[in-house]
């Protein structure tokens, strides 16, 4: 049987793991050039590696090409623009309270700031948050599916796994936007690619290299600090 040895952290590693995990951030702007399908390939292999539970594996993409994506950018433009309501395949949350009300306000004013939206700008706001639509103009996005059968615990993987897409990308020099909103159209969107019910959309991610110059790459979140998100007992 074949092992692999076990090696301790080194500091390099470490390093290179801290450098990676500050230096990412959801891209809101990118540049038209495509993606080698090498490097998608070396991307999803990383990703790949994520652990899950039973070693199930439950997640899949549906990786579009440049040329599929500039299809599916228009037709969703054109869907999100005519549909007032969501119909995402996983439940959105109806509510935000608390902490995590005051977080989400805090990130989506500080954005709108970096783009020197004023408040009260519904109209400019509102053209922002269609950007998801335009999937923030990046030659490439990928599905995120689970199957249906296998419930919450099926999420909880692809989302590591997806934590792991993100990394590997932004380790390849390519820039990402995991985006749920995209799963407020999550039946057109798999109808579009032809997935079945079988499988629940749990986010898109769009991807590709980041537009560096424009101001809404210049922003960036904080975090909690963590006696906020961690007891030790
Ligand atoms: C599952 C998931 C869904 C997200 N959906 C969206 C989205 O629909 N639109 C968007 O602009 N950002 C979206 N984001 C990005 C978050 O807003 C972002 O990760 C968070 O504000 C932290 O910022 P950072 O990624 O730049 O560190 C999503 C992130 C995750 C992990």
């Amino acid at each position: 049987m074949h092992t692999q040895s076990t090696s301790s952290a080194s500091a390099t590693d470490l390093e290179a793991l801290r450098r990676l995990t500050s230096g990412r951030f959801t891209c809101r702007a990118y540049l038209p050039k495509p993606v080698p399908n090498e490097v998608i390939e070396s991307i999803v292999e990383i990703a790949g590696k994520t652990a899950s539970w039973c070693n199930t594996q439950p997640w899949h993409l549906l990786v579009a090409s440049a040329q599929t994506t500039e299809r599916f950018r228009a037709a969703l433009m054109e869907h999100a623009a005519q549909t007032s309501g969501i119909d995402p395949d996983l439940p959105f949350p109806e509510e935000y309270r608390g902490a995590f009300a005051e977080r989400r306000r805090d990130a989506g004013y500080r954005l709108y700031e970096t783009l020197g939206i004023e408040r009260g700008d519904k109209d400019r706001r509102a053209a922002q948050s269609f950007e998801n639509f335009r999937l923030f103009g990046a030659p490439h996005v990928a599905i995120v599916t689970m199957p249906a059968e296998l419930g919450p615990y099926a999420a909880v993987d692809c989302g590591a796994f997806i934590g792991a897409f993100l990394l590997a990308a932004h380790a390849h020099g390519v820039s990402t936007s995991p985006q749920a909103a995209l799963a407020q159209h999550a039946k057109f969107i798999r109808a579009h690619f032809g997935i079945g019910d079988e499988r629940l959309m749990v986010c898109g991610i769009s991807f590709g290299y980041a537009q560096a110059d424009h101001p809404v790459n210049g922003f960036r979140t904080g975090r909690a600090p963590q006696d906020q998100l961690m007891r030790i007992v």
